[in-house]
């Protein structure tokens, strides 16, 4: 059984851990390029933590920019066994209101300019995307909310444009129609290769706005997002403190088999 390690990706507005020991910088190379920041190791109670702001420390890079395959295989190397992403989002349902927490179960990609799989010509592969998120990781982060008293739902449709600009008023009521819950621009492909990764994923998506489809509300803005998520940094400091604190020592194994998505992927054969 492997040691757990829980790995952070920190979105707009998250650039660091707070509450971890030992913190220990390092700059970890891969084959794919440069990650987004050096990745920070540290620990909460006895949980070992790493954590990467993925647009880079003091937001350098834009969401069409980062090379999330880096990321994920930087996060790999150093042998994070489940990963929990962090990321500001618009809302498309009154209720689910700024400063609230939607653990995302589903996503549906909209992104068109992004390198989105480790595989290739050479060894092909098809993962597994009908159930992006490992349950057991959700559970953990929805206890975490509870014991912390963090108004947060479970469960909810995310989708990821390209940006780097905002929605038309258009494409928002066409996302509303669809029934998708929330909008981003970062979750994919960071998704799709965490699984071809095998490594658990989930996302905290903390809505930040109501887009532009709101009759009552203005059309979001880079201000009122950013407002947002200062006012809830401690509570997302809280809340990630909490997961880590109680998180089992040993990688649970994923009921769908998200830390095994390979083992039923690859088409091409060894020796070819
Ligand atoms: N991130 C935060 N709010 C957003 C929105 N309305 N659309 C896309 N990305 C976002």
């Amino acid at each position: 059984m492997a040691t757990a390690i829980v790995g952070i990706i920190g979105g707009s507005g998250v650039y660091d851990l707070p509450g971890l020991t030992n913190v220990r910088r390092e700059r970890v190379t891969t084959p794919w390029g440069e990650p987004s920041d050096e990745l920070t190791f540290g620990e909460i109670g006895a949980t070992q933590a790493v954590f990467l702001p993925r647009h880079g420390r003091g937001h350098r890079l834009s969401p069409s920019g980062i090379n999330y395959r880096a990321n994920i295989d930087a996060l790999k190397r150093v042998g994070v066994t489940d990963l929990v992403s962090v990321s500001a989002c618009g809302s498309f349902r009154s209720e689910l209101f700024p400063g609230l927490f939607v653990l995302v179960d589903q996503f549906v990609d909209r992104t068109f300019s992004r390198q989105s799989s480790f595989f290739g010509n050479g060894c092909v592969a098809h993962v597994s995307m009908a159930h992006p998120v490992a349950p057991k990781l959700v559970a953990r982060i929805a206890e975490a909310a509870k014991a912390e008293k963090v108004q947060h739902v479970v469960g909810g449709t995310y989708v990821c444009m390209e940006g780097p600009q905002f929605s038309s008023y258009a494409e928002s009521l066409t996302y509303k129609g669809a029934g998708y819950d929330v909008i981003g621009m970062t979750a994919m492909p960071e998704v799709k290769l965490a699984r071809e990764a095998e490594i658990s994923y989930a996302t905290v998506a903390m809505v930040t706005d109501f887009d532009c489809w709101h009759p009552d509300h203005d059309n979001v803005d880079v201000a009122a997002v950013i407002e947002i998520v200062r006012r809830n940094s401690a509570t997302v400091a809280r809340l990630l403190a909490r997961l880590l604190a109680d998180f089992p020592g040993e990688h649970e194994p994923c009921p769908i088999g998200s830390d095994r998505a390979l083992d039923n992927a690859i088409l091409t054969a060894p020796d070819a």
